[in-house]
Formats: structure tokens, C-alpha cells, sequence
């Protein structure tokens, strides 16, 4: 079996990236070591870049549609990984996670709708609501010591009256990976009240050792029925540069609705090279992902321990899954700008702020451990200078 290498120190800059290439528009310095936008430092896996590669070697990069094996690819994928039937006709594509959240805005609800997100959370997810005039309802998290879950009175109550309700399942920023028993409860008050579920699933292979994904609509026929499934390889496999992302949607009706929006836009026909790695990431991505997950647990078993030791003061949310580490700083007292500033100038860190993932979020940071061990650890000795007791 091929051992792959994740302690490989990739040379990003100058390509472009906007983790690398933007840290002086969004942080005001070059030199911030970047630990914010959901992208990994590690390389696209081999088999993706050689498919892509392959490709494009061929000399006409003219119109193409998404074959055969291109569909069986997601569909075994998620027989495969997640248990989860889906049927070819149900599948839809389009540029993006967040296209697809905005286009399901337009489809299912009228402007001034109710629409529900569990902040803190992928701030995306507001502007979908707030850019098209719908309103947006903020069912919040709660906190304990040990991680967020969902506060289900809040959300029985908000749930009379509201439209649409969008999940991140597993949840960007505060990691967790919602059990069956906890996503069993969000579908019976949706079903009550009659509310079409969004289940934003772009992190669900990126679940750590010892926790498990449940596809919310795997729950049962009449979950499903109710329910627009969103996903992408480009998580994953690190390749959102491809902009290729898949939507699940049973109930014909919905399907239909959401397919005359993409009409509309004239958005489904996709990127000739997106829909090559994706197939090639989700035919042969198995192994790669079983030890780029394994790589990930490690980095954070180091990040736990490092806190623990040496920055008592912060508290880590241990995330269950994704490879994004929810850090509260409440303990010191800053205020946002204090945080944020300290961080940049003092620490020389680029994460991403707390308080851009709404309510919830203040005196958070989140950050990226998706890079090589020997680059976290740097980044974590610079935490310490500033943050450690
Ligand atoms: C929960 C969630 N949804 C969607 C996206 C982005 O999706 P896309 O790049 O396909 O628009 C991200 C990226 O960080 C994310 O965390």
C-alpha cells in the first residue's frame, strides 16, 4: 500500500492562493503565517493531479457533460463511506457549496421567509439569507465545557412559521459531527412544521477517529423527502480551486425547483477539470483519506496537548471533525479588535476571526491545522509567546 508523505512542505506562494496571496488585504501584512481559509498545505493527492494532468493533455478543452462513471463515482463513494443509497436522477451539480446555498435560497422560499442557521457558524450561510431578503433567524449553539450542541427548545419555537433551516453537518467552526440521536431531533421539528432542511455536508469524509457521520438524509424516506444534501470533493481532497460540488435532492418537486433556479443562472454545465478530479478523487481517494485523516488526528492530538501545557488560559473545542480548531481567548478579556490585532502583530498568525461566524463567536479564533506537523508546531510556539502563561 502507497505511504503517502504529509510532512511535504508545499511552496504556495505565488500561485495565487487566497490563503497565501491575500493575507495583506485581509490581515494588512505578508508576513502573518496563514492559518485561516479552509484549504490544506498539504498536495492534491497524485491520482487527482494525474487524471487532471492526463487530460489535459488532450488539446480541445471544449463543452463536455458529466459521464457515467463520473456519477458512479459519487454514488459509490457514498455507498461506500456513508451508507447512503442515492439514486443517478437525483443528483445536480454546481459550481460551488455556497452557489448552490444561495440558488436553494432563490428556489424554495420568497423574500422575507424564515430562514434558520445554528451560529456560530460559516458565515456564508447568512449572506445566502440576508443577500436575498429573506429573514435570517439565529437558532445559537450553546457552550459547555466540553463542546457546542444544539439548543432544540430555541429551535422547536423558531421552527413555527420559518421556511428553511440550514444545517452544517459536520459544523464549520466548532467541529462537531452531529449524532444520529441529536439530527433524529432537528428532522422531527422540521417535519412537524413542515421545513425544507439544507444539509451542508462539504466536511462529512473529514470525520476524526472515533466519531462518525450520519448523512441527515439517511435518516428515514420522509427526512430525505424534505431534504437538499450539498457536497464536494474540494474539502477533502484540496481542490476548491476547481469549484465542483454536488447537490442529493429525492422529492421530485424540490429537485424540479431547484433545477429551473440553476437553469436560470445557467450554472450546472461545470468545470471540464472539476468534474475529472472529482471522479478520479472519489474512485481512488479511500486509502489517501484514511491517512490523511489519521495525519490530521495527530496534529491535533499535538494542538490538544500543546494547550493543555503551555496555554492554559485558551480553551480548544476538540473538533469531532473537519480540520479547523475552534479556540476561545474569553479568558483574557480582549475585545475582538484587541484579539484580532494581537494575533497579526504580536503572534505574526493569520487565523480567522471569531466574530465573523456571527452570534456566538466573539473572542474565538479559528484555526487551520490541515498543514505539516513541523508548521503547526511553529505556529503553536508563536501562540505561546503571547497567549501562554
Ligand atoms: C461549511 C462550508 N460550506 C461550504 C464551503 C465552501 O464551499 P464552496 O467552495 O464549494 O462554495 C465551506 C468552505 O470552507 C464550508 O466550510
Amino acid at each position: 500500500m502507497e505511504l503517502y508523505d504529509f510532512d511535504r512542505h508545499v511552496q504556495r506562494e505565488g500561485t495565487s492562493s487566497v490563503k497565501y496571496g491575500l493575507r495583506q488585504m485581509f490581515f494588512g501584512s505578508d508576513e502573518v503565517q496563514p492559518l485561516w481559509v479552509a484549504d490544506m498545505d498539504f498536495e492534491t493527492p497524485d491520482f487527482v493531479r494525474d487524471a487532471v494532468l492526463q487530460r489535459a493533455m488532450h488539446p480541445v478543452y471544449g463543452y463536455t457533460f458529466r459521464n457515467e462513471a463520473y456519477y458512479n463515482s459519487i454514488i459509490q463513494w457514498f455507498a461506500r463511506r456513508h451508507q447512503y443509497d442515492i439514486r443517478r436522477d437525483w443528483l445536480l451539480f454546481s459550481p460551488g457549496v455556497v452557489p448552490a446555498l444561495n440558488v436553494a435560497v432563490l428556489a424554495l422560499t420568497e423574500p422575507g421567509d424564515r430562514i434558520i442557521v445554528q451560529s456560530p457558524v460559516y458565515f456564508p450561510f447568512f449572506w445566502a439569507v440576508t443577500h436575498h431578503n429573506r429573514t435570517l433567524i439565529h437558532n445559537l449553539l450553546t457552550k459547555s465545557d466540553q463542546r457546542y450542541d444544539i439548543d432544540f427548545d430555541q429551535l422547536r419555537a423558531q421552527a413555527k412559521g420559518a421556511k428553511m433551516l440550514i444545517i452544517c453537518n459536520p459544523h464549520n467552526p466548532v467541529g462537531r459531527a452531529w449524532t444520529k440521536k441529536e439530527l433524529e431531533t432537528v428532522a422531527e421539528i422540521c417535519l412537524e412544521n413542515k421545513i425544507i432542511v439544507v444539509s451542508d455536508e462539504i466536511h462529512n469524509d473529514l470525520v476524526l477517529p472515533g466519531f462518525r457521520h450520519q448523512v441527515f438524509a439517511g435518516l428515514s424516506k420522509e427526512v430525505e423527502d424534505i431534504t437538499i444534501t450539498m457536497h464536494a470533493a474540494s474539502k477533502t481532497f484540496n481542490l476548491a480551486g476547481l469549484a465542483t460540488s454536488t447537490l442529493i435532492i429525492s422529492n421530485e418537486a424540490l429537485r424540479q425547483m431547484f433545477k429551473h433556479s440553476l437553469d436560470g443562472l445557467h450554472i450546472d454545465m461545470g468545470n471540464l477539470f472539476g468534474a475529472v478530479a472529482t471522479q478520479a478523487a472519489f474512485t481512488h481517494g479511500d486509502v489517501w483519506l484514511d491517512q490523511l485523516l489519521a495525519y490530521l488526528n495527530n496534529n491535533l492530538d499535538y494542538l490538544d496537548l500543546f494547550v493543555k501545557e503551555h496555554l492554559p488560559r485558551v480553551k480548544l473545542f476538540r473538533p469531532e471533525a473537519t480540520y479547523l480548531a475552534w479556540l476561545d481567548f474569553s479568558a483574557f478579556g480582549f475585545s475582538d479588535d484587541a484579539l484580532k490585532n494581537k494575533m497579526i502583530h504580536e503572534a505574526g498568525l493569520g487565523l480567522s476571526a471569531g466574530i465573523e461566524f456571527g452570534p456566538g463567536g466573539s473572542q474565538c479564533m479559528r484555526l487551520n491545522f490541515a498543514c505539516p506537523l513541523v508548521q503547526l508546531k511553529t505556529a503553536l510556539e508563536k501562540l505561546k509567546k503571547v497567549f501562554g502563561d
